[in-house]
């Protein structure tokens, strides 16, 4: 059983902001104690830089950043440490993605293929693959629920045969929409696109995922899965892109400089095998080292106790929300399928308007486009407003948002 009340003691956050009503969590969740501690022990204990230092101080910290490593390959049940690259986050994870093998294996001609509710950062850089190799970009669309036309075999709507084809050299797709919450069946979406084509590489953008269910890639049989830490409650500025290690070994590396190399000369560099190849650089060592106290609370807390905790939570604010607000709110994303994300409009009233004066109750949402103009394009609106729950919220949150969501209401509409 997940106690909120008991966990909010763990992030330091609500100590110093005693009225926060935090429903902001897919854009970015709060640290809990257990990760600042763990970067500040590195700061404190062992600041120096990894793999290059015949001395304590540095191969600590290399056994605390390697540790990480570990523990992410078995979190997301990884046949080998060694496909496990640190990057900045899921956006520096596509991009490698997309420009290491994405222009090696995309000829004129060839399609690229994503969907209308992808992050920006799962749809510009395939978009700009595509034109820069004279490809065809496909974009799967949604239907008005916010649920894949591929995924129901209706014959009104599109089937993954009218899609993909021979010619299908990338798929890229979101696990679940940071948007509508919708969670894409990929895995029977991946085993089709396989059966149509078997070379087809597949891009999962795990975002999303990673802090709310279990995400297992041997399982999905992706080819590469992306994601952030701070989206799971470790620290900003490190992120993950795992792949295939058969897929990783043909790719050029992303970046070239310090520790990615095998020998330079002047004629010729040869490079460092796995994972090294990627991680050109001095990397963001204390992040990467906090990282792993993130992904242990996660198992601490167990992905049926996380999931049922959100559920709960998301079906009573949506039952709210229409109960008090009726026709004047719309809800998008699937009614019946409830991740973490509640996203909505209130009619007649701007979104930017609604969240900061939600702001001035300390509520804090998520206002925009949020980085999906295409998804909000499909739904002929330029931006909406977002509430997505954490393991740190509770029933008082959502009273929270619905007083604060009257109030802007009454205020906006006499103003
Ligand atoms: N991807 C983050 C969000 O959806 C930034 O808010």
């Amino acid at each position: 059983m997940i106690d909120p009340k008991i966990i909010k003691k763990e992030f330091p956050v609500f100590k110093n902001n005693s009225n926060l009503v935090y429903l902001d969590s897919a854009n970015t969740s709060l640290t809990p104690q257990i990760v600042i501690h763990k970067l500040v022990e590195y700061y404190e204990n062992y600041p120096a830089n990894i793999k290059r230092g015949i001395y304590s101080l540095s191969e600590r910290a290399t056994a605390e950043f390697e540790e990480t490593r570990k523990v992410i390959a078995s979190f997301i049940n990884a046949k080998n440490k060694k496909e496990v690259i640190f990057t900045r986050g899921t956006t520096e994870s596509i991009n490698l993605v997309a420009y290491s093998l994405g222009r090696k294996i995309v000829n004129e001609n060839d399609e690229v293929v994503v969907s209308v509710l992808e992050h920006h950062s799962n749809f510009v850089p395939w978009q700009v693959l595509a034109q820069e190799m004279g490809a065809v970009f496909k974009v799967i669309d949604i239907n008005d629920e916010g649920i894949l036309t591929i995924v129901k075999d209706n014959s009104s709507e599109v089937s993954l045969d009218d899609v993909i084809t021979k010619k299908t050299k990338i798929l890229a797709l979101a696990y679940i929409s940071n948007v509508l919450g919708t969670v894409n069946p990929l895995k029977e979406i991946i085993k089709k696109a396989r059966q149509i084509n078997p070379h087809i590489v597949v891009v999962v953008d795990a975002a999303q995922a990673v802090a709310h269910r279990q995400v297992d890639v041997q399982d999905l049989d992706c080819d590469f899965l992306a994601f952030s830490a701070h989206k799971m409650f470790g620290p900003k500025g490190a992120g993950i892109l795992w792949g295939k290690e058969q897929r990783l070994e043909e790719m050029f590396p992303f970046q070239y400089g310090g520790e990615m190399i095998e020998q330079v000369k002047i004629e010729k560099t040869t490079f460092a095998k796995l994972p090294e190849k990627f991680e050109a650089g001095t990397p963001s060592i204390a992040d990467v080292t906090a990282f792993k106290e993130a992904v242990k609370l996660i198992q601490k807390l167990g992905f049926s106790n996380i999931q049922k905790h959100e559920k709960d939570l998301v079906k009573k604010a949506r039952a709210q929300l229409l109960h008090i607000f009726g026709k004047d709110i719309n809800i998008y994303g699937p009614q019946n399928e409830f991740s973490s994300i509640v996203t909505f409009n209130l009619k007649g009233l701007h979104p930017h308007d609604v969240a900061s004066l939600l702001n001035d109750k300390h509520v804090c949402i998520r206002a925009g486009h949020h980085c999906t103009m295409p998804l909000h394009t499909r739904f002929g609106i330029p931006a909406s407003c977002r509430a997505s729950f954490s393991i740190y919220n509770n029933e008082d949150d959502i009273e929270a948002l619905i007083k604060g969501l009257l109030t802007a209401r009454k205020l906006l509409t006499h103003a």
